[in-house]
């Protein structure tokens, strides 16, 4: 189904602490959206609210024009995915992880062929590489109509990430709405139409990835971001 993520004046946080404050976005069917900004800005409180994990505090997330105040499991089952840093069930296969998603197992290993070899591994002793790899492959499985992601490549080889953003990238020309948090800020903006940067809990920027990485080329942007910007081929 295609979704339109609209959120205004959203504030989020831990207990009744904000740490988000007054945060517009928008996603769209079809687009991938890169949140981007220093540790501690406030990206992953955003997305967690986004996803109905956490608490809201104000403002509005309305999707497809309905605020929703659903709970995050029933948002799992309506096509909201959230992959987080190797989100894997440690104890369980590889097989056991997939039969978990909602989407079909077979689905998985067609799209990271692969897990193939994996499948009665536990899935606590795989990779790093390849725990996201199962994360994201377990997700896509199901056909999300909202992927929310949340640093896919911290600490992974440059090989695996492509395979990532490859992913990220079909899954939007497939009419998922995207939403991408990344340190990696050059190849975020690589597989995204628009980006947001984040600070301290504000959105201090925003514009198409052309914009942003013309403004990476001037280097007014670096100061947003934690990380020293890499090119995609470091
Ligand atoms: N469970 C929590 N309880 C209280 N404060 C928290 C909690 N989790 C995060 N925070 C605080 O909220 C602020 C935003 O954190 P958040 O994790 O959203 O940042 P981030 O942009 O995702 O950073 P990073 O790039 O390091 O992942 C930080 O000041 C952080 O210390
Ligand atoms: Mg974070």
């Amino acid at each position: 189904m295609s979704q339109h993520i609209s959120i205004r004046g959203l504030r989020a946080g831990y207990g009744t602490l904000a740490v988000v404050h007054d945060i517009d976005l928008d996603v769209r069917s079809g687009e991938v959206v890169a949140l981007l900004g220093p540790n501690g800005a406030g990206k992953t409180t955003t997305l967690l609210t986004i996803a109905g994990i956490l608490p809201r505090l104000g403002g509005s997330i309305l999707w497809n024009g309905v605020d929703q105040h659903v709970p995050a499991h029933r948002r799992a089952r309506s096509g909201v995915a959230l992959v987080s840093e190797r989100a894997v069930f440690r104890q369980l296969t590889v097989a056991g992880n997939l039969r978990l998603g909602l989407g079909e197992p077979s689905r998985a290993l067609e799209l990271f062929p692969e897990l193939r070899p994996l499948l009665r591994r536990p899935a606590g002793l795989l990779s790093g590489g390849e725990q996201q790899i199962l994360a994201m492959a377990r997700a896509l499985a199901a056909n999300p109509a909202v992927l929310l992601l949340d640093e896919l490549s911290l600490g992974l080889a440059p090989m695996v990430v492509n395979r990532l953003m490859d992913s990220v990238r079909r899954a939007a020309d497939n009419g998922a709405a995207v939403m991408l948090i990344e340190q990696q800020v050059r190849r975020a903006l690589a597989i995204s139409e628009r980006a947001y940067l984040i600070n301290q809990g504000r959105v201090t920027a925003s514009g198409t990835a052309e914009e942003l990485r013309g403004e990476l080329e001037v280097g007014s942007m670096s100061y947003y971001t934690s990380s020293p910007v890499r090119s995609p081929d470091q």
